[in-house]
């Protein structure tokens, strides 16, 4: 059995904020992603640039490094970055660049609908390999409130969290701990992820912020949860005309913590003058972080060191296979760069690594 989180990290896009976290102005903005800083601001035409934020002539942080323009420039011997590459070096007379001046250069997709930024991790990455387009954040039926936590847990058992189907009756509130079956169910396999679909008892409390008569109650709810791989959520509930759906997009800041960003939407109490919305958004805001922490208190206990205890039953065949695309996804140590386990952390992999030849060479000399 493999060691999962602190052990491996996986090609994929990551979401890391959305379009109001980097606003146009003189500084990048720092961005943490498996342990590693991130520079990422906006170029002369407004496009996010995300690149490694380390410089690689003699080692200062491009995090208090100016914008100019499309440029990006070091705050020690002011050499200059532009989406990557080093265009110019101020101390050379003959104005020659080192062709291994370079930063990693991940590519950045800015979702026009969600508003979700994402970065790309990985030594390739195909043409049509895009991030998800969530669904909801356009649909004008739903009303959306928003808000993040951050987990002492690594990213992958954050993401079984969330798609674990057998641990809704035991864990949460608003399920029927008396009724705890599972039935068996089907994992959809998708190029993106997968999905399920269960149903689930309700309890009585109304502790799913969801409407819905004692009748209703007294039946089951479907479920369908959706994850695409390998940090965004969703969880979607149908009671009659009712839907509910939450939409969480995890960040990796550190081997052991995950930012989720989720996004809660509902077609229900959903019109009206703005102070009832507002009151409603507040009650939806405090359910959703409620259901959050039930989850965060139990998770945040797996005990992570050494190999991870597993018993897999039927009833847990989506995280298993959640578990299953994380070991086929690891980047090796080779595309690293580094031993994932040592305490020195050079750059994460952008596509650029795969297209400049000379990046052996820009890594034994920036970071040997
Ligand atoms: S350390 Fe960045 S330009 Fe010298
Ligand atoms: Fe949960």
């Amino acid at each position: 059995m493999s060691k999962l989180g602190s052990e491996t990290i996986v090609s994929g896009w990551y979401p890391i904020g959305v379009s109001s976290d980097f606003p146009s102005r003189e500084k990048p903005v720092a961005v943490s992603l498996w342990g590693r800083k991130l520079a990422v601001y906006r170029d002369s035409q407004g496009k996010l640039v995300a690149v490694s934020s380390v410089c690689p002539h003699g080692g200062a942080s491009l995090l208090i490094g100016d914008v100019e323009g499309s440029n990006l420039i070091c705050p020690y011997h002011r050499w200059t970055f532009e989406a990557g590459v080093c265009t110019m070096v101020p101390a050379q007379p003959d104005g020659k660049v080192p062709v291994n001046a370079l930063l990693e250069n991940y590519p950045v997709h800015e979702d026009a609908n969600s508003g979700l930024v994402w970065v790309y991790v990985g030594t390739t990455l195909a043409d049509d390999n895009k991030p998800p387009a969530a669904p909801f954040f356009a649909d004008k039926q739903f009303r959306c409130v928003a808000g993040q936590t951050l987990w002492q847990v690594p990213l992958p058992l954050v993401a079984e969290n969330l798609m674990d189907v057998a641990h809704v009756h035991a864990t949460h509130a608003f399920g029927d701990r008396l009724y705890s079956r599972v039935e068996p169910y089907d994992v959809v396999r998708g190029a993106w992820g997968g999905s399920a679909q269960v149903e689930y008892k309700l309890s009585e409390t109304g502790a799913l912020f969801m409407p819905g008569d004692r009748a209703t109650r007294a039946g089951l709810t479907p479920i369908e949860v959706t994850m695409f791989f390998p940090g965004a959520i969703l969880v979607r509930f149908q009671s009659g005309q009712y839907q509910l759906a939450v939409f969480t997009a995890l960040t990796p800041e550190t081997d052991s913590t995950t930012r989720l960003r989720y996004f809660f939407f509902r077609n229900y109490f959903n019109k009206g003058p703005e102070p009832y919305l507002k009151v409603v958004d507040f009650l939806a805001t405090l359910n959703i972080a409620r259901i959050l922490k039930e989850d965060q208190r139990v998770v945040e206990t797996i005990e992570t060191e050494g190999q991870l205890p597993r018993i897999v039953l039927r009833s847990d065949a989506f995280p298993a296979f959640y578990r299953e695309l994380w070991r086929k996804n690891g980047l090796a140590e080779a595309e690293l760069g580094y031993s994932v386990t040592a305490s020195g952390k050079q750059p994460l992999p952008s596509p650029m690594r795969g297209q400049i030849r000379t990046y052996e060479r820009f890594c034994r000399r920036s970071f040997a």
